[in-house]
């Protein structure tokens, strides 16, 4: 029988049998499966693990911050790098989804690989690969997006990515792992926190990407997740999120006339994200998270609702 108490025992000891003493590099995404399989690698090896929490700037607002405090309360090896400005300098000008995900795959390699460069005589990468990506992986339909979107699709091979690997969560489901990290101790709000896709909010403004517009998008953002999270909605819902789009729209504040940005709020529900059907949230929370985004983030003048289920749409809209 399958208990989180048995894997973890045996996944500790098997983690030890295979790595010894030597040193392993981690990334970590402020997601469900890299922090447990850090945990699992943290109780097995201590200090030999070596966690990178790379910000690409384009987190949700407070993220990276608030995220690092949480790997460093939980006892982990973790070194936050902050190369927000380097994923903007990469992604000026860039207009094409596709493009931008190569830039922003392509600089986290080149900002991992010179953190790991920093580390000496590591011998392996350990990643929080479950059981869906290994199938995902060889599938020929893929997955979530993957022959749609090419998510981390970057030519050449860095160095970090010769070492060895070890991916202690590989067997089990998302399910399983929350039940493992639950054990492990892991805060509940952490093990419960919807997807967020890798390029972040570079994928959820959409067009080409600027500071400005990072700004505008966190505080929509935070106003609606901290909204579900307020009104018992947040468990409820798979995954949300607000896209800006590329448009002004004409609006109306006192006797002057506004032309300003339209963000779009997305919420669905799904197990896997292969499908999707929107959320119907109740009229009276939009209605309140309309205005408050409209009363205090200054550049927005209009919010609308997306009704559309995947297929045909997807879930981001890019
Ligand atoms: P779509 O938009 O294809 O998204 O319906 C399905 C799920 O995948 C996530 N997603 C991504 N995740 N890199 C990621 O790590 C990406 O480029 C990417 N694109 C989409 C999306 O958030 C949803 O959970």
């Amino acid at each position: 029988d399958w208990t989180p108490d048995s894997f973890i025992d045996e996944t500790v000891e098997a983690i030890q049998e295979k790595v010894g003493n030597d040193k392993v590099v981690l990334g970590l995404s402020g997601g469900v499966d890299s922090t447990v399989a850090a945990v699992l690698l943290n109780k097995a090896i201590g200090k030999n693990l070596y966690c990178i929490f790379v910000n690409n700037g384009l987190l949700r607002k407070n993220e990276f911050q608030s995220v690092l405090n949480q790997y460093e309360g939980m006892g982990l090896n973790v070194k936050g790098v902050d190369a927000s400005e380097r994923f903007l300098e990469a992604l000026a000008g860039l207009e094409d989804p596709e493009l931008k995900r190569k830039a922003i795959g392509k600089t986290f390699i080149e900002v991992f690989d010179d953190e790991a460069h920093k580390l000496t005589d590591v011998k392996w990468l350990a990643q929080g690969t479950i059981y869906p990506d290994v199938i995902e992986s060889v599938s020929a339909t893929g997955g979530p997006s993957a022959t749609i979107k090419s998510h981390h699709n970057v030519g050449g091979l860095p160095d970090f990515m010769k070492l060895k690997i070890v991916e202690p969560l590989r067997a089990i489901f998302k399910d399983e792992v929350r039940r493992v990290g639950a054990t492990l101790g892991i805060d509940p709000e952490l093990l419960g926190r919807h997807p967020f896709p890798g390029p972040g909010l570079g994928i959820r403004i959409l067009g080409d990407i600027t500071a400005e517009k990072v700004r505008i998008l966190q505080e929509v953002d935070a106003i609606f997740i901290n909204g579900l999270k307020e009104w018992g909605l947040y468990d409820k819902v798979w995954q949300a999120g607000a896209m800006l789009l590329p448009v002004n729209s004409v609006g109306v504040m006192g006797d002057e006339r506004t032309y300003e940005k339209c963000v779009a709020l997305r919420a669905v529900e799904s197990t896997d994200g292969m499908t999707a059907d929107w959320v119907n949230l109740p009229y009276e929370f939009l209605q309140k998270t309309s205005n408050e985004i409209i009363n205090k983030v200054k550049g927005v003048n209009r919010v609308v609702y997306d009704i559309s289920s995947k297929p045909p749409a997807t879930i981001e809209w890019e």
